[in-house]
């Protein structure tokens, strides 16, 4: 594109996101360009999505392969690759089957829908609520929306469709309090992402799954963000050694291209019948494509592993070079998602880092999360909290706002 074609003319865009100050045309690796050819080291990954980094080839393969050989072909017929996705993803966990739709919110309205009608279809017609966590974020559709907490999120949109109550993040007896028969579903991400990087305690997950069965509740974990290799698992259930009903996942799954799915196992995975749910796009050629060359990538080099590895190694570098400065209080999470939690706004912070070249981005107000890719080198990591520390410390002057 030459720089005449070029634009940065956002008034034709809905005012969802803040004011871009980059507009980025390219990927490769660990590193993202902008209109002018500036080089960022990206260590948001699109959001926790880009895990292999940008254009990897193994997904540039996969994609321009499906894409010169069905791109798109209805689920009224079978899909190959969709069929084999949905077979590679059950035997490498403990689900029986899968759903296949397009975002991270849609995979949580439709396991929100399959728990309401699971418990429906038992006879208990008046179990149509959910728990869920204070400080979640599950998505913005509507019925995600309904299982999120924060007000800023909720505020405008109510009333939503679907009841839910809050319990405490990691307050198992809360939880327990909260959890009448009129609740059908629990549902929890195992490492709280947008609400400030905050890992669940084995303890509370475990507390969560006994209160499930013996209450007739089903157990959601929303891997949304954390699953997939992100904390050092091929699933976040597996690291805490608790094994929900139903898992929601996207971001990571095809590689970049939108995908979410639905996991879920026993009764739950054979609920829904013809015409109780569906996604034109859902688990089409050209994602099911991709995302088996992300899975085929992360099980043949076990990347979760790498992820675990480089994980401890950037929580060390945090920890020492940032812990000390006045202005960090917490450097926490899990594998490589990991979130620097501040005296003050985050925001300022993470605008200088694009100053510097550094792509990391700020959440729960005071919270800088980090969400590198699995290819990322130790010197990277060294790179990425060098640009940090000087970050912070330009604002370690600046007046903390109460
Ligand atoms: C844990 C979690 N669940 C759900 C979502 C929603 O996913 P999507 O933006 O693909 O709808 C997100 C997005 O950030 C998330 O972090």
């Amino acid at each position: 594109m030459n720089a005449a074609e070029r634009t940065t003319d956002t008034s034709c865009l809905m005012r969802t996101y803040r004011a871009y100050s980059r507009i980025m045309v390219r990927g490769a690796g660990t590193r993202l360009y902008d209109q002018d050819g500036r080089e960022y080291l990206d260590f948001l990954s699109g959001l926790g999505v880009n895990n292999l980094g940008h254009c990897h080839p193994a997904i540039v393969e996969a994609v321009q392969r499906q894409a010169a050989t069905l791109i798109h072909a209805c689920n009224l017929y079978g899909i190959e690759l969709q069929l084999r996705l949905a077979e590679e993803l059950c035997r490498r966990s403990i689900f029986d089957k899968v759903f296949f739709c397009n975002s991270g919110a849609e995979a949580m309205d439709g396991a929100l829908k399959l728990a309401r009608l699971h418990a429906w279809n038992r006879g208990e017609r008046k179990r149509t609520g959910f728990l869920a966590m204070e400080g979640s974020f599950h998505g913005r559709t509507f019925g995600a929306m309904s299982v999120t907490s924060p007000r800023k999120v909720r505020e405008g949109f109510e009333p939503l469709p679907a009841e839910a109550r809050f319990a405490r993040f990691n307050d198992a007896a809360h939880a327990a309090e909260l959890a009448d028969d009129s609740i059908c579903a629990v549902v929890v991400e195992p490492v709280i992402g947008e609400g400030g990087v905050i890992p669940a305690t084995r303890e509370f997950l475990q507390a969560l799954r006994e209160l499930c069965d013996a209450r007739g509740m089903a157990l959601i974990f929303d891997e949304v963000q954390c699953g997939l290799g992100r904390i050092g698992w091929p699933f976040a259930y597996e690291h805490f050694g608790v094994e929900p009903d139903i898992v929601t996942l996207a971001k990571g799954l095809a590689g970049g291209l939108p995908m979410g799915a639905i996991l879920a196992r026993g009764d739950w995975s054979a609920t829904f019948q013809p015409g109780q749910h569906g996604a034109t796009f859902g688990g089409n050629p050209l994602s099911a494509s991709a995302a088996l060359a992300y899975l085929g990538e992360l099980f043949d080099k076990r990347l979760w592993e790498r992820a675990a590895e480089l994980g401890e190694y950037l929580t060390g570098k945090l920890r020492e070079t940032l812990k000390p400065m006045q202005c960090v209080k917490e450097v926490r999470g899990l594998g490589l998602m990991l979130g620097i939690v501040l005296d003050r706004e985050a925001a300022p912070v993470v605008r200088k880092a694009l100053e510097h070249g550094l792509l990391v981005n700020d959440t729960a107000e005071r919270v800088i999360r980090l969400l590198p890719p699995f290819i990322i080198t130790r010197e990277e990591c060294d790179r990425a909290v060098e640009i940090l520390h000087e970050c912070l410390n330009d604002v370690k002057d600046d007046a903390v706002k109460a």
